[in-house]
């Protein structure tokens, strides 16, 4: 059995994890705040330089403490934002040297499905992804997994943090926005925007803002918001089912933790006669454990990374790896 040190930092999060083939044996993680506004890429790089070998210690010194030999490390190769990942792949190539093991470098999006898979009952699902940058609709084809539907501009979560900043909520709005949802007594008609498999998220957010400007009440309008955009969402992972035949679906992203969310796809799932799966929150949101086990899989299958080949890669989009751990 093997040790792998994961290493996320695609964003504001940090994290470091060491994972076996059955559980998590060490994790931390060490967020980047923003005190205002959205995430700026130069100081969130900056946040994850300075803690990151505190970070990385804490984690190995746990290892060593408990006898563990770390035979590789796995990091988040992309997509995400440039300085970030290539802080987090500049500390993996020396520990990769250092220690003389293999690195492993990782899609951040097939992460979050594999750690899914890993944390349920679910085997050949259909995912959907639902996170603050990403929104796809994900299910593995010959070889790949293929993208069978995804946002045509911001991520879902994205588009609850800028409706949230419009009407003054702090960072990150969505669990805000989830809380106030609960006592809405209406709903307000918002644009819904679904073309062929894809999803848009600008007009809702949009019109949401302009409707809290003109006086709507702020429950009916952050419900309303949750129900429009989980439609979309739920209409094109339920067509992504039809269309291929696959009996489970899988949620993951940090949007996942959304309850509302989770019961519709529950309906739906349980309208069609599938099975619905959902990891605990803590492998929903961006979590090092997901990349260590994704590299423990890749490491499985001898899919090494050369450090010529360890580049970061800003744009990785999930079809553009070739599975090679099924
Ligand atoms: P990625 O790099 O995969 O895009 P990320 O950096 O956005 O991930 P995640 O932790 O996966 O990080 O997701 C964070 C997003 O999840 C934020 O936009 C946040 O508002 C949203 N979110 C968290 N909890 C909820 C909730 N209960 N309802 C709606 N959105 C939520
Ligand atoms: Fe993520």
């Amino acid at each position: 059995m093997a040790f792998v040190l994961g290493i996320e930092g695609t964003a504001w999060n940090l994290g470091a994890a060491v994972v076996d083939d059955d559980c998590v044996l060490v994790e931390k993680m060490d967020a980047y705040l923003p005190t205002s506004g959205g995430i700026h890429p130069r100081d969130a790089a900056q946040h994850h330089a300075d803690v990151i070998i505190k970070l990385i210690r804490e984690v190995l010194t746990f290892a060593g403490e408990n006898d563990l030999k770390i035979d590789a490390v796995a990091f988040s190769q992309g997509p995400g934002l440039g300085p970030c990942l290539r802080t987090v792949a500049t500390a993996a190539r020396a520990i990769s040297l250092g220690f003389d093991i293999p690195l492993v470098g990782v899609n951040h999006c097939v992460a979050h499905v594999e750690v899914g898979i890993w944390r349920t009952e679910a085997s050949d699902p259909i995912t959907l992804y639902v996170s603050g940058a990403n929104s796809q609709v994900l299910a593995y084809q010959s070889g790949k997994y293929r993208i069978l539907g995804e946002t045509l501009d911001i991520g879902v979560g994205n588009a609850f943090d800028k409706f949230a900043r419009s009407i003054g909520l702090a960072h990150p709005g969505g669990p805000r926005i989830e809380e106030l949802a609960s006592g809405a007594e209406g709903y307000i008609e918002l644009p819904y925007t679904v073309k062929g498999m894809d999803f848009s998220f600008t007009g809702l957010t949009t019109a949401a803002t302009e409707a809290h400007e003109k006086g709507a009440n702020l429950s009916d309008l952050c419900h309303s918001f949750q129900e429009t955009a989980f439609a979309m969402l739920v209409e094109v992972t339920e067509r992504a089912v039809a269309h291929t035949g696959k009996d489970e679906v899988l949620l993951g992203g940090g949007v996942g933790a959304n309850r509302r969310l989770q019961k519709m796809l529950e309906i739906m799932c349980d309208g069609r006669g599938i099975d619905f799966y959902v990891p605990e929150n803590r492998f929903l949101g961006d979590n090092a454990a997901m990349i260590a086990h994704l590299g423990n899989l890749q490491l499985k299958a001898g899919d090494v990374t050369a450090i010529e080949e360890s580049a970061v890669k800003p744009g990785f989009r999930p079809d553009d790896v070739q599975v090679t751990w099924k």
